[in-house]
């Protein structure tokens, strides 16, 4: 794709983009501050911006008098780049340069880590824990009459170095009709053994050759949502992939809610139940668009935290929730998936993930296999972030863990106009540090309806930057801008007066929204801080940051370490993962070894609970504050306030 530079005046500014990028968002994404207030739908026109050199298309608006448009003027949420560009943003006139340049940071968000399938390969990693062996069998005669099964276990060695080979009685029922129907010439299905010195059972006997056809299930199975894929396991490809909310939701939205439902009357069984209609609705969405046959599938592996695997296998869940908070079990066996419900074959395994302890469950193991954290020499901090949060340090030679509530606010939860990233959220969010405007961009471009979370992470992080709020979260009062106002006794800044909104209010942000960001920020923070603490490190020793969840990839990492949620690193070592718990369970169904591994790594990760630990609550309290009480701890941030309290004086 043809790229294009933008360069932005006064600031001088300069950013690449590919042909026919949205203006306002490449000055979002170069850090440059353009008046928004509409989302960029193209309503409110404030996005005025003078095209001095170069190309673009639309752009132009009722918004804009004919005597704008032939001054160059445009709308820069309408205008679409096709070509090198000089672009004027007009500010105020007696505005300082050095302002100008203070409050231009362009965004930074992290790499997003994908499962690398090549890697593994050229590791001589693809093995998945399943797979199917083809084997012909010299026929029975009276010179060589041995059993059928010693029959079939002699070749599979002879021909595919296959040893410590055993099989079940109902699969020993079906072995010698098989193999007369198909002339000797048989598939095997082999379930590979965690420990190397385990034996390797054949769960299936299939007439032909059927090699061709092995497929598997990776499944996340979330508080909140069921995702599965669909594995070849043949050629390593995701054949389909598909997500359902989990049909528990409606007993409760987190896992104390489930676990005091499943504890009255017969409700672990519905709870079961419930788990069960989802995962075998998933299945039936994925395997209908992979266009495969639900017997071809051998394997299933499924990760999540301990309540929902233990609601998911109908073990009752009771004694999570109380202290000392013991889970029945961090490790499970393979079984067979239809034991439990799931709508598979008989042959088909289920395998589970193991988990640490009641909060740090299989879906954190998986993600600490799938990001390859067990594996590195860097000291690594790995945050899980959500309502409950759990954090991992470490690396490939210890690693400690820890969950905390970190309450709703990343999830738009406690905030007045908080919303999930969706339609109309407000995702990015920038401040003139003078006038005070904001540059308001919303999810889809259209008007805002409200603020998801990384949306309010941002607007804190300018707020803070800009000196409209203290490091406290309170407001000044003193700038003298309407936007700034107490409304129902509650202080507040507007950022969408409603004529710019989807909604019939203005939108804004009020003091208690800063303080719940402040309070989840803060437990996550204090929380990594008191994990290091005990094994003698700091946050400055972080060497890298791999992140997960449905905080999302699109948080701007300097805003995140400016509210002090993040400690301070090259953004370039920050790793996004996405469904951290899925990419696991789709490694682990094409490697063996990651299961062999997996167990060493739950027995290495040294859980902590924070409420035990006696210095988590001094830490708690320093990081109520933005971005920390101990501001040395966060020098590029530190240096940045200094100069820019220095300009605006
Ligand atoms: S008109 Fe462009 S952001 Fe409102």
């Amino acid at each position: 794709m043809t790229r294009h530079k933008i360069t932005f005046l006064p600031h001088g500014r300069e950013i690449k983009v590919d042909d026919g990028a949205n203006l306002i968002r490449a000055a979002m994404e170069a850090g440059v501050h353009v008046n928004a207030s509409c989302g960029g739908e193209g309503v409110c026109g404030k996005c005025r911006v003078i095209i001095e050199q170069g190309e673009v298309d639309n752009g132009v608006s009722e918004r804009l008098s004919p005597e704008d448009i032939a001054n160059g003027y445009r709308l820069a949420c309408l205008t679409k780049v096709r070509s090198d560009l000089v672009v004027r943003i007009p500010v105020e006139s007696d505005v300082d340069s050095s302002v100008l340049n203070l409050q231009a940071a362009p965004r930074h968000t992290a790499r997003i880590k994908t499962f690398d399938l090549n890697t593994l390969k050229e590791q001589g990693l693809f093995i998945p824990p399943v797979e199917k062996k083809y084997i012909e069998l010299p026929k029975p005669t009276a010179q060589d009459n041995i059993s059928d099964v010693s029959r079939l276990f002699y070749h599979l060695k002879i021909e595919h170095g296959e040893h410590r080979l055993a099989m079940d009685l109902s699969v020993m029922r079906t072995v010698p009709d098989i193999l007369r129907r198909a002339d000797f010439k048989v598939t095997a299905t082999i379930v590979r053994p965690v420990r190397e010195d385990g034996k390797n059972q054949i769960v299936r006997i299939e007439p032909g050759d059927t090699t061709g056809r092995d497929f598997a299930v990776a499944m996340d199975i979330g508080t909140t949502t069921i995702y599965g894929e669909v594995l070849d396991l043949n050629s390593g490809e995701v054949l389909a992939s598909y997500g359902e909310f989990n049909g528990q939701i409606s007993y409760g939205e987190d896992v104390i809610a489930r676990i005091v439902f499943s504890e009255k009357n017969n409700n672990l069984a519905v709870l079961q139940k419930k788990v069960m209609e989802t995962i075998n609705k998933v299945l039936s969405k994925i395997i209908k668009r992979a266009k495969i046959q639900k017997h071809e599938i051998t394997t299933i592996t499924l990760a999540g935290n301990a309540t929902m695997t233990q609601l998911m296998i109908g073990i009752n869940p009771r004694h999570i929730r109380l202290a000392p908070y013991v889970p029945a079990s961090n490790f499970y066996p393979p079984f067979a998936a239809s034991d439990i419900g799931i709508d598979l074959a008989d042959h088909a395994i289920a395998l589970v993930y193991p988990g640490v302890s009641s909060y740090v469950g299989g879906d954190i193991v998986a993600g600490v296999m799938g990001s390859g954290m067990y594996r590195t020499e860097k000291l690594t901090l790995f945050m899980d972030i959500g309502t409950n949060a759990e954090i991992v340090v470490g690396n490939k030679d210890w690693m400690a863990c820890t969950a905390c509530s970190a309450g709703p606010a990343f999830e738009g939860g406690g905030v007045v106009f908080g919303m999930r990233a969706g339609k109309g959220a407000i995702e990015d969010f920038s401040i003139d540090f003078t006038t005070f405007e904001p540059m308001v961009m919303t999810i889809g471009n259209v008007r805002p309806k409200g603020i998801c979370g990384s949306g309010l992470i941002t607007i804190v992080a300018r707020l803070f930057e800009a000196g409209v709020i203290d490091n406290g979260g309170k407001f000044n009062q003193n700038l003298g801008i309407d936007r700034i106002r107490e409304h129902n006794g509650v202080w507040e800044y507007v950022i969408a007066w409603q004529d710019a909104t989807q909604i019939d209010r203005d939108i804004a942000i009020t003091e208690p929204d800063i303080d719940n960001l402040i309070r989840a920020k803060g437990a996550m923070y204090s929380g990594a801080q008191t994990l290091l603490e005990e094994v003698g490190l700091t946050m400055g020793d972080i060497e890298q940051i791999i992140l997960a969840g449905g905080f999302g990839s699109y948080v701007d990492l300097e805003k995140a370490m400016t509210i002090g949620l993040l400690p301070e690193i090259d953004p370039s070592r920050v790793t996004y993962l996405g469904n951290s718990s899925l990419l696991g369970a789709k490694m682990s169904s094409f490697t063996n070894r990651l299961r062999r591994d997996v167990a060493d790594v739950v027995r290495m990760m040294t859980n902590f609970e924070l409420a035990e630990t006696p210095s988590y609550m001094g830490h708690y309290m320093g990081a109520l504050f933005l971005p920390h009480t101990d501001l040395g701890a966060f020098p590029r941030l530190k240096k940045r306030l200094e100069l820019l309290r220095k300009v605006k004086r």
